[in-house]
């Protein structure tokens, strides 16, 4: 399969170019898809699942998948799993790099009574908790045995439904809990529940699998546990921070590029914000249309779902440095995402931090550079800056990048970009 993370290998931007035409947004695989893969372990049977382009977590996620006695096959864009009754050790070395591991978590504590998963990694942009995952599972009975490198977690019997109120909105908490709830016996209620897309999508698959869950979409959701569930067949929603990635980047190139495909209602905010910053934003057959204009100064403050995704601000942050005057983002989920400002300066933006806040005076001459993906979206970020910024920039650690964007390169390629994927031996010399 594609998308085999390749460690040593770079981008090489050369800016200067509008991004213009036609794209075709992708499926979610990293942050959707890979959840959906953790559901099919709640039935037994073969769950297919559509529009999941191989990024690199995916082979991860596979690898866990397998080790939980699993059968997968990943042709193209679609993934079967094929579950008996799954093992309830998953293999740590893989679970230890991404962090929708832990989603397996909460269906084998449901299906088997037990799992055991290492603690999940995933990017370095904060500490990164599971402590609302296990006291959910708690609080529906299982007790949690092992808290440190591996997580360790065991029912007698089946799980009972609990009212759960989480301390925060987490997406992967409250996924997990979701999918523990469908086969516990009663109700359970989680309050203050995650309402991304990405959790909607979860919860409508598995009601499509026999699970009866209320409140979808909003931050109290009602799940009335089933004996069982049912596999189906079902179609990844397009990416929406592929999406939005794609329609900064045709904001900050002065392009004008159709999103096909692409869910406007779940970039509502980020849309908001890219018409106040000055671009043109409209809706066009099947999607959007994403216009450059007079870029000018905004604040943003990242939020969970419904508020402007954290996954986007690296992204924005560039398309503010452009901008005319001073824009303020706030960064509320993460502790660490702000590493990418350091990046920003080299480019030549005018950046400053101060506590979860970056000011921001734009517009400012960017000039390319040389710096590592530092995660997935940071290293988008950084092939954004180098589209505008003058002569030649370096991404180096793309396999950050591959883990949740699909053939970036190529489809920044077919809007019209200069962006090579290279070899690290390859990579270019420039003066960073
Ligand atoms: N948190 C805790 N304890 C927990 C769970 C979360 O303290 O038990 C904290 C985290 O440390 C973090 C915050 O809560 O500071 C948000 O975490 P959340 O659980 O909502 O996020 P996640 O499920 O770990 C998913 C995406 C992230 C995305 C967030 C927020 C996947 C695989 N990852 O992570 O994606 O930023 O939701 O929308 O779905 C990315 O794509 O770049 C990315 C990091």
């Amino acid at each position: 399969m594609t998308g085999t993370p390749q460690p040593a290998d770079a981008f090489v931007v050369r800016g200067g170019r509008p991004l213009v035409g036609t794209i075709r947004i992708s499926g979610a695989t990293k942050n959707c898809a890979l959840k959906l893969m953790a559901a099919a372990l709640l039935t037994e049977g073969t769950t297919v699942l559509g529009n999941a382009p191989p990024v690199a977590d995916l082979r991860v996620m596979v690898d866990i998948l397998e080790g939980l006695g699993a059968r997968v096959r990943v042709s193209g864009d679609e993934i079967a799993v094929t579950v008996g009754v799954p093992d309830w050790q998953a293999p740590c070395d893989a679970g230890a790099r991404i962090r929708a591991s832990i989603s397996v978590l909460g269906p084998l504590v449901a299906r088997v009574g037990r799992a055991y998963v290492a603690r999940p990694g995933g990017d370095s942009i904060g500490s990164r908790g599971v402590d609302m995952h296990l006291r959910g599972l708690e609080e529906l009975g299982a007790t949690v045995i092992g808290r440190g490198d591996h997580l360790e977690v065991r029912a007698s019997g089946r799980l009972r439904g609990a009212g759960i109120t989480l301390d925060f909105p987490s997406v992967g908490a409250t996924e997990n809990l979701i999918m523990a709830a469908t086969l516990a016996e009663g109700r359970t209620v989680v309050d203050n529940a995650a309402r991304e897309p990405e959790v909607q999508e979860l919860c409508r698959m598995l009601v499509a699998m026999g699970a009866r869950i209320s409140g979808i979409g909003s931050a109290t959701l009602a799940i009335d546990g089933v004996e069982a569930l049912r596999p189906v067949r079902w179609t990844t929603p397009p990416d929406r921070i592929e999406a939005g990635t794609l329609a900064i980047a045709a904001a900050l190139t002065g392009g004008d590029v159709t999103l096909s495909g692409v869910r406007g209602a779940d970039l509502h905010l980020p849309l908001v914000k890219l018409r106040a910053i000055g671009a043109v934003v409209e809706e066009a057959v099947d999607g959007l249309r994403v216009k450059g204009g007079e870029l000018r100064a905004c604040d943003v403050v990242t939020l969970p779902y419904p508020g402007f995704p954290t996954d986007l601000q690296p992204q924005l942050m560039v398309l503010l440095s452009q901008a005319g005057g001073t824009s303020v983002c706030t960064e509320n989920i993460y502790e660490s995402r702000f590493a990418f400002v350091d990046q920003l300066r080299r480019f030549g933006a005018d950046v400053r931090i101060e506590g979860h806040h970056a000011v921001i005076r734009g517009p400012a001459r960017l000039a390319g550079t040389r710096v590592p993906a530092l995660d997935v979206r940071a290293g988008a970020a950084a092939v954004l800056a180098g589209l505008v910024a003058t002569g030649t920039t370096v991404v180096t650690d793309v396999h950050h990048v591959d883990r949740g964007y699909a053939r970036f390169a190529e489809r920044l390629v077919a809007l019209g970009a200069d962006v090579r994927r290279v070899p690290a031996a390859q990579v270019p010399r420039i003066d960073a």
